[in-house]
């Protein structure tokens, strides 16, 4: 490997004590696990999935592509997926070991072990079951960070039904058409949420979510008290959490599922339509959480291991939910935001609960890095980090800067960073380093997790040359991969497995491999998917959002443009009914149009740039070109060749910032 000439921004090999101590230590012993899975793939994913899994039934074969892209996974085999993150610890002896490390937005810190953890598991699993939830049924989780959503998620798990976790920033009818389309039977939620001092009425959205119409389904909403504010109630339909627990005892048979029974659904956005809901597997799903766990991390026993993600995203799945609590980790859980009290915080808790492996997004890392320029108090070096070993990142590229950055200043310039490249679709890391392996180059999330046979290809399928950029795929099946779109096999078809890519699971990423290293670099989405704070969105779901508000706005189109803090940023073209809008009315009219979006999607997805324009660039065929709009929201000269352009003049108007 040729890696210094592949490094302009620095090379870093592993620490030798680190290496020496690793599950995968050192690269020959990658490359060992590569070559066995290329000569007998199968074999080596069963090795794994005996190794990190309990089975209640051994499965007889990996993997079953008789039903190509449906592919099943162990299918034989049966298992309980809450079994093996609780019982499997109490029963070895375990049960005392801290499983989470609360702390609250206000900074109070509750600690609950293992065997804690299970008989509130099996509590609320029975609580479930009284209320008639049943192996198969859909319940729909809308809980903040919080204990009770690990333990809501498990209780589901124990009984077999199918949890569908959605995050707290999204809005009652995102919530509505969640509910809708999983067909949940149950949704638990809570009083109120509470980030960065601010209160969040739940309970209130899912009352208006329900009441929007279309979710008969659901019978029951269980309702966590977590501040004691007042709420509305139906007694028809409320519960307090409390209540129904209170009366359960704290054993629970679980229920034994094949293991491809769905474990979850997970709605994320696609480049067209409506939100997807992504099924996993129970053992498959399980097997790539709890081995990608234990190799990208390096866990082990002695450490403490933070995830800042929220659980509503799959990354709060794989490294909170499940992942850690499979291998029976000690973890912390957080409920508020990085910059509350102050943008200390994370460094505060990393010292105060001694975490040696840190996992967070890179739009974290950039605004806490500004934060610190900013102010010297919050710097990370005033904080003791000297607990940390490895660090992590997710959810979009990290650009060298922030790598840097995170590395020298949090990491105390001995910690290796593992940037981990995944989405929802694909369960857990697919492309990463290994800490106690892979050299690490800043911007480049490095080599394929050992099984996973990742590539870049052109649009036939064909394999480009590296230091070509292309299409990313991965060539085969793999136990954590998405099974199928709820409802909608066709549109996974469609989606993920389109007939000129022979087979090859698309990701929808663009990716270039160094020619000397054969390392990966991720270039972005080559589909209409934006990444905002490592918050996944869609331009067409936000188009239907802004067009929706009928009394307004004639036309609109959402394109991303480059942001120094949150990766991409959403900006807005629109046409109005009335005369495009200037000065003061301008202004107005762009926040009722942010707001309307919040209230459509949720804040996360409001457009951070609003402009107006009296039409939109259009072919003389009628078709945005949306590349165009890229280069005038990015502030970039338009190069592009405008011949075909029905109405150029707009561009100077849709420039202007508002
Ligand atoms: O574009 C890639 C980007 O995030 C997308 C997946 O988003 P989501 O399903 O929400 O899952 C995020 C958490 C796993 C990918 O298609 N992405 C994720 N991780 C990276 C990344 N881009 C570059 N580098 C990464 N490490």
């Amino acid at each position: 490997m040729d890696l210094a000439s592949f490094a302009p921004h620095g090379l870093y090999v592993p620490p030798p004590v680190l290496e020496a101590a690793a599950h995968v230590s050192g690269m020959a012993a990658y490359r060992k696990l590569v070559a066995q899975a290329q000569a007998d793939y199968g074999g080596y994913w069963a090795g794994i999935a005996r190794d990190v899994v309990a089975w209640r039934t051994p499965f007889s074969k990996s993997l079953d592509e008789s039903e190509a892209p449906f592919y099943k996974w162990f299918a034989d085999g049966t298992l309980n997926v809450s079994w093996n993150c609780l019982d499997r610890h109490v029963q070895a002896g375990r049960g005392a070991r801290t499983a989470i490390v609360f702390e609250s937005d206000a900074g109070t810190v509750t600690r609950v072990s293992y065997r804690d953890l299970l008989a509130r598991t099996c509590r609320l699993a029975n609580a479930l079951k009284a209320r008639g939830v049943r192996r198969g049924d859909r319940v729909v989780i809308y809980l903040p960070m919080s204990i009770e959503g690990v333990v809501a998620m498990q209780a589901c798990a124990r009984i077999g039904a199918t949890h569908s976790v959605v995050f707290g920033g999204f809005s009652a009818h995102s919530l509505r058409d969640r509910i809708e389309g999983a067909g949940a039977v149950m949704v638990i939620t809570a009083d109120e949420q509470v980030r960065g001092g601010r209160h969040l009425p739940l309970k209130a959205i899912v009352d208006e979510a329900l009441a929007l119409g279309g979710c008969d389904s659901v019978r029951d909403v269980i309702v966590y008290r977590r501040t004691g504010a007042a709420v509305a109630w139906n007694p028809a339909r409320d519960r307090w959490l409390h209540d129904e627990c209170a009366v359960q005892p704290d054993s629970c048979e679980p229920e034994w599922v094949g293991a491809e029974h769905p474990l979850f659904l997970l709605y994320t956005s696609g480049s067209t339509g409506k939100p997807k809901g992504v099924q996993h597997s129970s053992g498959g799903y399980l097997v790539f959480a709890a081995v990608t766990m234990k190799w990208t991390f390096d866990l082990k026993d002695d450490d403490v291991f933070w995830c800042t993600a929220d659980i509503g995203w799959i990354t709060g799945h794989s490294y909170i939910a499940y992942g850690p609590l499979a291998l029976g980790a000690t973890q912390v859980m957080f409920e508020g935001v990085p910059t509350y009290p102050d943008a200390g915080r994370f460094w505060q808790m990393i010292q105060r609960h001694g975490v040696t492996i840190f996992y967070t997004a890179p739009t974290v890392i950039r605004s806490l890095l500004k934060a610190a320029e900013a102010d010297a108090a919050i710097h990370p070096d005033r904080y003791d980090l000297a607990s940390l070993r490895i660090l992590g990142s997710v959810g979009e590229p990290i650009n060298p800067a922030a790598w840097e950055w995170y590395h020298r200043n949090v990491g105390g310039g001995r910690c290796p960073i593992v940037d981990t490249f995944w989405q929802t679709e694909t369960g857990g890391h697919m492309i990463t380093p290994l800490p106690g392996a892979t050299p690490l180059v800043p911007g480049s999330c490095t080599l394929p997790f050992p099984g996973i046979e990742a590539a870049v290809v052109d649009e036939a399928g064909n394999d480009v040359p590296n230091g070509q950029g292309g299409i990313l795929v991965v060539k085969k099946p793999w136990p954590g991969m998405i099974r199928t779109i709820w409802g909608d096999p066709e549109r996974y078809r469609a989606s993920y497995f389109p007939p000129e890519l022979r087979g090859f699971y698309l990701a929808g990423d663009g990716a270039i491999r160094d020619a000397g290293t054969g390392y990966f670099t991720i270039t972005g989405r080559i589909d209409d998917v934006l990444n905002v704070s490592g918050h996944r969105l869609g331009t067409m779901e936000i188009e239907s959002a802004l067009v929706s508000c009928t009394e307004l706005v004639a036309e609109a189109a959402v394109v991303g443009r480059p942001d120094d803090t949150t990766g991409e940023a959403i900006c807005a073209f629109v046409v109005l009914k009335g005369s495009r809008p200037m000065g003061e009315e301008a202004r107005q009219i762009a926040n009722t149009l942010r707001n309307w979006v919040a209230r459509e999607i949720g804040p996360i997805a409001k457009p951070k740039d609003v402009r107006f324009g009296d039409n939109l660039p259009k072919t003389r065929s009628g078709k945005i070109m949306r590349r165009l709009l890229r280069s005038v929201a990015a502030g970039q000269a338009i190069t592009q060749d405008i011949s075909t352009l029905e109405n150029p003049a707009v561009l100077q108007q849709l420039a202007e910032k508002i």
